[in-house]
């Protein structure tokens, strides 16, 4: 399963990359807003150049015209690009004409199977259940993963899975058991997929113990 960082803000992917983990970032309005940016082409075109890969940007149009107009100048922005539409009827009308073009899709702010069953018949290349906000909502988001996984299985659908919206490094463990292709991550979660107290113990003790062979000898 591929990680993939969940920020517009430029040093948290310079950070990220420098680890040599990510491959690919998502982006969306809100996650701009908090990058302090309402240039979307500069930074979305400055991300697309550092992580070389995958890179979401989100249309904010109500309707299918709208959305497919947005579509038509965000793919020029970068071949990284990949165009975040959100899964209403709107929406899938839009997936239909974008992925004909052909220009990749994430089927955005999905909550059900059924939702990601009907963004992949419309050509979407990647759908991303929320885990996170199901969660919060009294549900299990991962759940959700599960059920679209197993049907992409069963039925040989190639639409890939991004697990988003996820809120603890337990989240990505489960992602990956359910057959997620993608996990999408705040910086903040992939901090602590890398921190386990232990390391930092058994670390210092190592340290000790090599200090203590060391003063032996001399
Ligand atoms: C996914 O592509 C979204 O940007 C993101 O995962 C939403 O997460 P949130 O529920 O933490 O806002």
């Amino acid at each position: 399963m591929e990680i993939w960082l969940d920020t517009a803000k430029i040093e948290e992917i310079q950070e990220a990359i420098s680890w040599g983990v990510i491959t690919g970032v998502t982006t969306n309005p809100s996650l701009m807003m908090r990058a302090g940016t309402t240039d979307l082409k500069t930074n979305t075109r400055r991300i697309a150049e550092l992580v070389g890969g995958p890179v979401s940007a989100e249309v904010i149009s109500d309707d299918a015209q709208g959305m497919i107009a947005e579509a038509k100048d965000i793919v020029t922005w970068s071949s990284h690009v990949v165009i975040k539409i959100p899964i209403t009827v709107e929406g899938l009308k839009a997936i239909k004409v974008v992925s004909e073009w052909p220009a990749r899709v994430n089927a955005t702010l999905v909550f059900s199977a059924n939702q990601a069953l009907l963004a992949a018949h419309a050509g979407a290349t990647y759908v991303s259940p929320f885990v996170g906000r199901l969660d919060d909502a009294g549900h299990d988001g991962m759940e959700v993963v599960r059920e679209i996984a197993a049907i992409f299985e069963m039925h040989d659908i190639t639409t890939k899975i991004i697990a988003a919206s996820m809120r603890h490094p337990r989240h990505v463990i489960e992602a990956a058991l359910a057959g997620a292709h993608v996990a999408t991550v705040p910086y903040k979660v992939l901090q602590s997929m890398i921190y386990h107290p232990l390391t930092d113990v058994g670390i210092q003790r190592f340290k000790a113990d090599w200090e203590q062979a060391l003063s032996s000898k001399r």
